[in-house]
């Protein structure tokens, strides 16, 4: 059985004393949460207080991203050293907002996640299509080409894939729960001929505009095992129905 995996992706969103109101109205929430990982990702920023009001609860923490050098003369980058450091078990790569704005390829992405490993992260993958690629029918050649690439010679034993299609990220326009089984359903078999069996055991979650009211159908279906949630996970109320979503 796989287990729940709830992460907020919180972007470039929240100051340290709002990270800091969030926490401490979010752990009594989450409390007799069901059980599942419960992951919060907040602004570089913010880590070392996050990891610190997260000791000894069940929440646990991401960066958003990480440089594949383990230091050196990178101006403005962040070593994935220093994210285990500040106490960060996973790490968000492959964002499709960082492979668009940031120019992020799958064989910069690759780097990254091969330096994530070495430091101890777990790795929260993304993938996406965006619009016109789902329009003209390439959405699982897209899959397939952002899975064989950036997981290049990657072992799945910390790894959890985020399908986040780029048109229902922030858009309000989630996946019908038909559509996110059918992609995840492609994924996990990609998945298995990367990794035969153990593609079973990776959590395969879904982002792009989940909210406390789609959480459920999502969740309902079968290689769906989790949610990547942005815009409703910037409130502790909402993100704590997500993450007591119910099993239906
Ligand atoms: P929204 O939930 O705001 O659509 O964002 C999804 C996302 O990009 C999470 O990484």
């Amino acid at each position: 059985m796989r287990k729940p995996f709830l992460a907020a992706n919180w972007k470039m969103n929240k100051t340290v004393a709002e990270t800091r109101a969030f926490i401490d109205e979010f752990i009594p929430l989450v409390k007799a949460a069901n059980d599942a990982d419960i992951v919060l990702a907040p602004p570089f920023i913010s880590l070392h207080t996050a990891s610190g009001m997260l000791k000894g609860t069940n929440i646990k923490l991401a960066a958003q991203n990480a440089f594949y050098e383990d230091k050196g003369a990178y101006t403005g980058e962040t070593a994935p050293g220093m994210i285990t450091d500040a106490g960060c078990e996973y790490v968000i790569l492959g964002h499709s907002e960082r492979r668009q704005y940031f120019g992020e390829t799958d064989e910069i992405l690759n780097k990254k996640v091969h330096a994530a490993l070495r430091h101890n992260l777990k790795v929260i993958f993304c993938i996406g299509e965006s619009l016109e690629e789902r329009e003209s029918g390439k959405t699982f050649e897209v899959l397939k080409r952002e899975l064989d690439n950036g997981l290049k010679d990657i072992p799945c034993d910390k790894l959890v894939v985020a399908y986040e299609p780029i048109w229902a990220i922030g858009t309000g326009k989630t996946a019908t729960p038909e559509q996110a089984q059918e992609t995840h359903k492609y994924i996990r078999e990609q998945l298995a001929s990367l990794y035969s069996e153990k593609a079973q055991e990776i959590r395969i979650l879904y982002g792009g505009s989940v909210t406390p009211e789609n959480i459920d159908a999502l969740m309902a279906c079968p290689d769906v095992d989790g949610g990547l949630v942005g815009g409703a996970s910037m409130k502790a109320d909402s993100f704590s129905k997500i993450v007591n979503f119910k099993r239906v």
